[in-house]
C-alpha cells in the first residue's frame, strides 16, 4: 500500500506521547468522563463504550482541543443490532441469524445496524465474530456463525459488506471488525480464553478461511483474541498477527487488541512481568490498537524513550490506524451523520421480523401436528415455561440489559413481541383461548429476585447461594400450577432453554443439560397427555434428548430478537412456513461434544458405548410444512459448478436450502467425512421443480499439507448435495481431478 501524504505529514509531527495516545482505546464506562476529556485532550485514538451528548463532547475536545486535532474514533459492539442503545433494532443473535442461510438478509442486517449505529455518531461496530463453534459449552456459542467455516465465511463476508457499504465515507457505512484472530473457539475445554492445543496446519485448514474471506472482503479491522496458540497468547504472536494475518493474508487496516489484553500479559496469562515488557511484546507483535490497557500509554513511551523499543513500531501502527480515519473521512466528519430518525424506525423493524421469521428451524413435527389452527380442533392453548414472556431470553447476550452503558435504563424498550404475545394476537384471530404459566425458572436466582417482593433481601441471597442443590420442593408450587393451567388444553407450547446469564463471556457451561427444574417440568406435563409443541429459545444447542422425545414438535428459535416470539407464533399457526437451517449440531448429551459433523474418519466409528454416534440434530437439518425431492445431479468440472433439480412435492410454498458437500476420498493427511462448500436457497411454489447452479471454489478442493502448504491432490471427490449434512438427506457424484 502506497504511503498517503496527509498522513505522513501528520505522523511527522507527532511525539512519541501522541503516537503512544493514538495506540489507545479507552473505555469510557469505566473511567467516567472527567478522565476521558483528559485522554481526548491527549488525542487518544479511540474511545469505547459511549453513547449520546458525552460521545459528542468527546469527539468535539479531540478534533479541537488535541494538540493535532487529530480525530478520535467510536467503537460498539453492536453485534446483532445496535442492542446497547434501548432504541434501536434488535436482531437475532449471529447464531440465530445463520439459521436463515441467508447471504442477503444478513447483508440486509449489516446495513440496517450500521445505518442505526451510525446515526447515533459511531463509527465502528466490533463484529462480526468469525470463530467457529465446535465445542457448545462454550459461552459465546451465541455470537458466532456457527460450526462450519464455509458458512461462516459466507455470512462474514455478507454482515461486512453490510456494515461498511461501498465506501467508508458513506454515512451510513460504520468499520466492521472481524474477530477474535484466531482460533479463539477452539480453547481446551470450551473455557473461554483459554489456551488452544493446535497446530498452525490445522488452523489454516480450519479456522482461517472465514478470516481470509474477510480480509479479501476489505474488513477494515480485526480484533485479536484473547486466548493462546500452544502456551504463546494472541496478543503477542508475532507468527499469527504479522506472519499470517499482515504478511500473508495482506490484511491492511488496523489492528485492536482485545478488553486489557495487554495487562493479561502479565496478570492472568504470566508471559511478562512489568507493563514495559507487555507493551512492548504486543506493539512488536503486530498490534495497532490497545484496547483498555491505559498502562500502556506510560509504558511504551518509556521503552521507545530508553532505546528498547524502536518507534518505527508506533510509526506503523499509528500509520495503519490513520488511513482507515482517513477513508472514513473523519478530518471533514467527525461524527457520522447516519439517517436521523432511522434508529428503531418501521422499515428497520421489517427487516428485523423477516430476520426472525427466517430464522425458525424446525425440527420435529410428528403426525403433521403443526401448523395448528381451527382445522385442527383447537379451542385452548396453554403457553408454558421460562421462556415464554421473558424477553431477555428471546434477547441473548450483548443488549442494554447484559452490557449496559452509563445512562442507558436496562427495563425493556418496547416495541418486542415475547412468544406468549404472539401465540396471544394469533389465537385471538382464530378463535382460541390462551392460558400461560410459567412453570418453573431457567435460573433460580433470577427467578427469586424481585419477583416476591415479601422476601427480605437476605433470603434473596440465600436462594442465589444455593442456586444449584436448592430443594426441588422450591419450585413444585410453580410446576403444578402449570399442570393446572395445561390440565384441559389441547395442547402445550412449551418454552424453555436458557436465559443471557447463562452465556457469554465468564458463562461457559460443563453442562448442555436444561438447566434449573425444566426437565422435571416436562416430566410432568407429559403425564397429562395434551400434546407438547416445545420452542427452544436459547444462546445454543442444548442436551435435550428427552425433551425430543416427549414432544410432538420441536421448533429451535434460539435467540431470535425483538420479533423472534412473533415470528415462532406465526409459525406454529402456519402463517410462515419455516424454512431455518441448523449452522450448528445438536448434542445427545454433553459428553458427545465435539459433535460438528466434518470430524475425521475415526476408527470406532466416533462413537462412545453409551452413547449413540449421531447428533440429536444435525448440522443443516430443518423441516418445512412441505418436502423437497431432489433428482439429476451433476457437476462440470470445467466450471466446478453443481446442477441439481428441487421439487416442492408437497401442498404449500416454501423455501428450500440446497447444501452442496465435498468428500475428498484419499489424501495424504486426513480430512473430515464431508465440509461444506455451497449453499443456495431456492423458492418452490407447491409442485414446483426448479433447476439450481452451485458453483464451487477451487479451495474446496484442497488440502493443507504438514509443510502448511495448500493444494489440490489428485483423486476421487464425492460430491454430495441435498437437505442436509446427512448421508441419507444428499444425493451423490463422483469427481475426478
Ligand atoms: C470481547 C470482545 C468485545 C470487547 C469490547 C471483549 O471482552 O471479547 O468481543 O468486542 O470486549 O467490548
Amino acid at each position: 500500500m502506497e504511503n498517503n501524504p496527509f498522513i505522513e505529514e501528520i505522523i511527522s509531527q507527532m511525539t512519541v506521547e501522541e503516537k503512544a495516545a493514538q495506540m489507545l482505546q479507552v473505555p469510557v464506562s469505566v473511567i467516567g468522563m472527567d478522565a476521558a476529556r483528559e485522554w481526548a485532550k491527549k488525542g487518544v485514538g479511540s474511545f469505547l463504550n459511549v453513547l449520546g451528548d458525552d460521545m459528542k463532547e468527546l469527539a468535539e475536545i479531540s478534533s479541537k482541543e488535541s494538540r493535532l486535532k487529530i480525530p478520535t474514533i467510536f467503537g460498539i459492539d453492536a453485534v446483532h443490532g445496535h442492542c446497547l442503545n434501548r432504541e434501536a433494532t434488535i436482531f437475532p443473535s449471529q447464531l440465530t441469524m445463520a439459521c436463515t442461510w441467508n447471504r442477503d438478509l444478513v447483508e440486509k442486517i449489516g446495513h440496517v445496524t450500521a445505518t442505526e449505529v451510525a446515526t447515533e455518531g459511531i463509527q465502528w461496530t466490533f463484529s462480526p465474530i468469525l470463530c467457529l463453534a465446535r465445542d457448545a459449552r462454550w459461552g459465546r456459542t451465541n455470537e458466532t456463525f456457527g460450526e462450519d467455516k464455509f458458512l461462516a465465511g459466507e455470512l462474514g463476508v455478507s454482515i461486512i459488506k453490510g456494515y461498511q457499504g461501498e465506501d467508508l465515507g458513506d454515512d451510513t457505512a460504520v468499520l466492521a471488525c472481524a474477530k477474535h484472530f484466531i482460533a479463539y473457539g477452539e480453547a481446551t475445554g470450551a473455557r473461554d480464553s483459554y489456551d488452544t492445543e493446535i497446530t498452525m496446519r490445522k488452523i489454516r485448514d480450519e479456522f482461517l478461511p472465514p478470516f481470509k474471506k474477510a480480509v479479501d472482503a476489505g474488513c477494515a479491522t480485526f480484533m485479536t483474541a484473547y486466548g493462546s496458540i500452544d502456551g504463546t497468547p494472541l496478543t503477542a504472536n508475532k507468527k499469527a498477527l504479522r506472519g499470517l494475518l499482515r504478511d500473508e493474508l495482506g490484511f491492511d487496516g488496523f489492528l485492536v487488541t482485545d478488553w486489557d489484553t495487554v495487562n493479561a500479559l502479565i496478570n492472568r496469562q504470566r508471559v511478562c512481568d512489568n507493563h514495559g515488557d507487555a507493551s512492548r511484546v504486543a506493539a512488536e507483535a503486530g498490534n495497532d490498537m490497545i484496547m483498555s490497557t491505559l498502562e500502556f500509554y506510560d509504558a511504551v513511551i518509556e521503552q521507545v524513550k530508553s532505546g528498547k523499543l524502536e518507534e518505527s513500531y508506533l510509526d506503523e501502527a499509528v500509520r495503519h490506524i490513520l488511513t482507515i480515519k482517513y477513508r472514513l473521512n473523519l478530518w471533514e466528519k467527525p461524527l457520522k451523520q447516519g439517517v436521523p430518525g432511522s434508529i428503531g424506525c418501521d422499515e428497520h423493524h421489517e427487516v428485523a421480523l423477516e430476520s426472525a421469521r427466517e430464522s425458525v428451524v424446525l425440527l420435529k413435527n410428528k403426525n403433521n401436528i403443526l401448523p395448528l389452527g381451527k382445522n385442527k380442533d383447537i379451542k385452548k392453548i396453554a403457553v408454558i415455561g421460562p421462556n415464554a414472556d421473558d424477553i431477555r431470553a428471546q434477547y441473548g447476550d450483548w443488549t442494554y440489559f447484559t452490557h449496559p452503558v452509563p445512562g442507558i435504563e436496562k427495563e425493556p424498550q418496547r416495541p418486542y413481541v415475547t412468544l406468549l404475545e404472539g401465540v396471544k394476537e394469533l389465537a385471538q384471530g382464530e378463535d382460541i383461548e390462551v392460558v400461560y404459566s410459567y412453570g418453573c425458572s431457567v435460573n433460580r436466582r433470577e427467578y427469586y429476585k424481585g419477583n416476591f417482593p415479601g422476601i427480605p433481601e437476605f433470603m434473596e441471597q440465600c436462594y442465589a447461594d444455593n442456586d444449584h442443590d436448592a430443594p426441588f420442593y422450591e419450585e413444585m408450587p410453580l410446576i403444578s400450577e402449570a399442570a393446572s393451567a395445561a390440565r384441559d388444553a389441547d395442547v402445550i407450547v412449551l418454552a424453555l432453554g436458557d436465559n443471557y446469564n447463562c452465556a457469554g463471556e465468564y458463562n461457559d457451561r460443563a453442562d448442555l443439560n436444561l438447566s434449573g427444574m425444566q426437565e422435571a417440568l416436562v416430566r410432568v406435563l407429559e403425564t397429562l397427555h395434551v400434546p407438547i409443541i416445545t420452542v427452544l429459545i436459547s444462546s445454543k444447542p442444548l442436551a435435550i434428548p428427552q425433551v425430543v422425545k416427549k414432544s410432538d414438535a420441536v421448533i429451535c428459535a434460539f435467540n431470535g430478537g425483538m420479533y423472534g416470539g412473533k415470528a415462532i407464533a406465526e409459525a406454529i399457526f402456519g402463517k410462515i412456513n419455516p424454512c431455518g437451517r441448523l449452522p450448528i449440531s445438536f448434542p445427545v448429551m454433553t459428553g458427545q461434544v465435539p459433535v460438528y459433523y466434518n470430524q475425521f474418519p475415526g476408527w470406532h466409528e466416533g462413537r462412545y458405548v453409551d452413547c449413540p454416534k449421531d447428533p440429536l440434530f444435525a448440522f443443516g437439518e430443518g423441516l418445512s410444512y412441505t418436502r423437497y425431492e431432489y433428482s439429476d445431479l451433476k457437476f462440470n468440472k470445467d466450471t466446478l459448478t453443481v446442477t441439481v433439480t428441487v421439487k416442492n412435492a408437497g401442498e404449500v410454498k416454501g423455501t428450500e436450502v440446497v447444501q452442496v458437500y465435498i468428500d475428498d476420498k484419499f489424501s495424504s493427511v486426513m480430512t473430515a467425512v464431508k465440509n461444506l462448500a455451497g449453499f443456495e436457497r431456492v423458492e418452490l411454489g407447491a409442485g414446483e421443480s426448479k433447476t439450481v447452479s452451485i458453483k464451487l471454489e477451487e479451495e474446496a478442493f484442497t488440502v493443507v499439507l504438514p509443510d502448511e502448504t495448500r493444494v489440490i491432490e489428485p483423486g476421487d471427490f464425492d460430491i454430495l448435495v441435498g437437505h442436509s449434512s446427512k448421508n441419507e438427506d444428499l444425493l451423490k457424484v463422483t469427481v475426478t481431478f
